[in-house]
């Protein structure tokens, strides 16, 4: 059998060639030429990512506040650790929107428009959690076709969206574990 001959890629464009394209468009800040995603769809949908955040977090802080009852305590702590993780992940995606050059979208005109998952009140504790474990599936379905769509080309974007995904599946398993909880409770008591 005949070997191949290997080609040998170069692993990075030279040097000089890095530095002169560094020096081109500095206003540009973290965007370099080498960036390869379209920087416009990206900022649009990171902006759809925040307000989705922002709509999650007051959708937490709201159940916070009203869960009462004898479940009440853990759950209502699980729905504040969840508010604060979705701020953080809000702030994370305004940054990271800041570092492409766009402008981060906070306009409560629209929000729950531009927001993949609702604002739903819940009128009960089990409903609560049940909305909850709704958003929480549509965030994980529209982070992980945002990280296809961004695939190779946007590395940081990418790491970040993998990121806030592990933490809404998370999220989506703990409300889970609530809601199968509850049930158990209320067959034992049934009998
Ligand atoms: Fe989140
Ligand atoms: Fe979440």
């Amino acid at each position: 059998m005949k070997e191949k001959p290997v080609v040998e890629k170069p692993f990075l464009t030279d040097v000089q060639e890095l530095r002169r394209r560094a020096r081109q468009h500095i206003e540009e800040g973290a965007v370099t030429e080498g960036y390869r995603a379209n920087r416009d769809t990206v900022v649009k949908l990171l902006n759809e990512a925040l307000a989705t955040e922002i709509v999650c977090v007051l959708r937490y802080k709201r159940h916070y506040f009203m869960a009462q009852g004898i479940h009440a305590d853990p759950i209502a702590s699980e729905f504040l650790q969840h508010a604060n993780e979705e701020q953080g992940h809000a702030d994370q995606i305004a940054a990271r929107i800041i570092q492409l050059g766009g402008s981060p979208n906070f306009n409560p005109d629209g929000l729950t428009m531009r927001s993949h998952s609702e604002y739903v009140e819940g009128q009960t504790l089990l409903e609560m959690i049940k909305e909850d474990l709704v958003a929480e599936r549509i965030a994980i379905d529209s982070y992980s076709e945002m990280i296809r769509y961004v695939g190779e080309n946007d590395t940081t974007t990418r790491r970040m969206l993998e990121g806030i995904l592990a933490v809404e599946e998370e999220h989506a398993n703990g409300l889970a574990s609530f809601l199968a909880d509850m049930d158990k409770d209320w067959k034992t008591r049934a009998r």
